[in-house]
């Protein structure tokens, strides 16, 4: 079963709530959180957060680009998200992070950049709920898909497989009716759009359409 997410960095930030109603049959909002530190732009920050987590009944998937997700990650469980991810090209203890985000009752992700290579990891899957495949450089939506992620997505779908873990696998940028298809054939399970969702006239037909390709 394909997983849609749609992207909040790509709605009106100033009319948040009715955005997130805006796509109801949507799985989890991903919700960007950056820091201007860890990427070139500066989204939000916990209160936002909590505020989105009171005005919708859809989980929150929160995607951290941020320096120091060790010491700031928590308090975005606190803040009601239902799964946090953290970039491990940031983290300085990945295990520790990713079990004290279960042990407060989130689900607890990873992120690779696009030049951040799957092996080195092999041994913390088993340590994760998702593992996310970024497919753009973070920072900004709308950028063009980057064809050059799909052997690792192949690659960290036949490692998930070969340990017999049941882990997702999320896709994030660039994913669009054009490019969801391939992502699917490689593996992944979770896709995440931002501009192939809010920049479609509607938006909750762009989440179905979009789920109709990926079960294909
Ligand atoms: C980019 C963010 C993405 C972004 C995707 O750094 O992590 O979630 O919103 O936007 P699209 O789907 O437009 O590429
Ligand atoms: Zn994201």
């Amino acid at each position: 079963m394909a997983q849609i997410n749609p992207s909040m960095l790509s709605a009106d930030f100033a009319r948040l709530a009715d955005e997130a109603k805006a796509v109801q049959g949507a799985d989890w909002l991903h919700v960007d959180v950056m820091d201007n530190h860890f990427v070139p732009n500066l989204t939000l920050g916990v209160p936002v957060v909590e505020a989105l987590g009171r005005a919708t009944d859809t989980p929150l998937d929160c995607h951290l680009m941020i320096e120091d997700p060790d010491r700031w990650a928590p308090a975005y469980v606190d803040a009601g998200a239902g799964s946090v991810t953290f970039h491990v090209e940031a983290a300085a203890a990945p295990v520790r992070l990713a079990r004290e985000i279960r042990a407060k009752g989130a689900r607890a992700s990873m992120a690779l950049r696009p030049a951040t290579p799957i092996e080195p990891y092999e041994d913390l899957l088993p340590e994760l709920d998702m593992l996310l495949v970024m497919t753009v450089e973070p920072g900004f939506g709308g950028q063009a898909f980057l064809d050059v992620m799909l052997p690792k997505i192949r690659r960290t779908r036949r490692l998930i497989e070969r340990h017999g873990l049941s882990l997702w696998l999320q896709v994030d940028g660039g994913v669009s009716a054009e490019t969801i298809e391939r992502c699917a054939e490689a593996g992944a399970d979770v896709f995440v759009a931002g501009s192939a969702v809010y920049g479609a006239e509607d938006p909750a037909a762009a989440v179905s359409a979009l789920r109709e390709l990926a079960e294909r």
